[in-house]
């Protein structure tokens, strides 16, 4: 089946506080737009992929793609603007995709270095199934709910917690549907934090398969230098 990838760049990274738009970050000397290209065109075969970027920056997410361009081969890829809300930024990547498209991954470009067979179980959990896929992480740490002034309430039962990344996958016409009803009954209070949020919303089941740490989400400064690290940990 046709494969889409929409990668979510155009956030303005104000936890990381970096002077410019977080996926325009380097990480060891290449943007985190670069990383994410070079992992989702590494794919078995081509597709449509689609950077979803701030208005300002479109002409510098070009030029980071044709600096790539040897790898990636086969591949259409577009470059769109964003919206203020991140599942804006996603409904407008899902109506960029090619009509052909039938299983469309969302990515975080937050998500540097998640490894290519990321993006290959879950498109192929979807392909499988049918159904909305997304790579989940065990909850290690002991979990408590806390109350505003810090104090401990409770301790939650972790085992069934799970943390989740990207990318997510869905049918094609599942999400962008679902993305359509949102955009429709639009509430700001209550957005959603995920896309699998939102085809839940729709009444759909969402299955889970292993996610990676290496997939680790960007948000603070002290995550720049995890990934460092994760990155150095990758190439030796
Ligand atoms: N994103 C987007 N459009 C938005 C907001 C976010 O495309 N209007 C993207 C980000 O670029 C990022 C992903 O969604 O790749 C996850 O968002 P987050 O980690 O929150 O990034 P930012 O919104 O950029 O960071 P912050 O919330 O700290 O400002
Ligand atoms: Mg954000």
């Amino acid at each position: 089946p046709a494969l889409g990838v929409v990668l979510v760049a155009a956030g303005k990274g104000e936890r990381l506080g970096a002077q410019t738009p977080k996926a325009f970050v380097e990480l060891s000397g290449s943007t985190l737009i670069e990383h994410c290209v070079r992992a989702i065109c590494a794919l078995p075969h081509s597709g449509h992929l689609v950077v979803v970027v701030p208005d300002s920056h479109a002409a510098q997410a070009l030029s980071i793609v044709e600096g790539v361009s040897h790898l990636t081969d086969g591949w259409e890829i577009s470059v769109i603007p964003g919206g203020r809300e991140r599942h804006e930024s996603v409904r407008f990547g899902l109506s960029a995709l090619s009509d052909h498209i039938e299983i469309a991954l969302i990515h975080d470009a937050a998500r540097p270095l998640t490894p290519t067979d990321q993006f290959e179980r879950v498109g192929a959990e979807v392909h499988r199934t049918g159904k909305p896929v997304i790579p989940a992480l065990a909850v290690v740490d002991t979990v408590k709910r806390v109350g505003a002034d810090g104090a401990v309430h409770e301790t939650v039962d972790r085992s069934s917690l799970v943390s989740v990344q990207t990318p997510q996958g869905f049918p094609r016409e599942l999400i962008s549907a679902a993305h359509e009803t949102l955009r429709d009954a639009s509430n700001e209070a209550d957005a959603p934090t995920d896309d699998a949020e939102v085809v839940q919303r729709a009444g759909a089941t969402v299955l889970t398969v292993p996610g990676d740490p290496l997939a680790h989400k960007l948000t603070t400064p002290a995550d720049l230098r995890l990934l460092e690290a994760l990155l150095r940990v990758r190439s030796e």
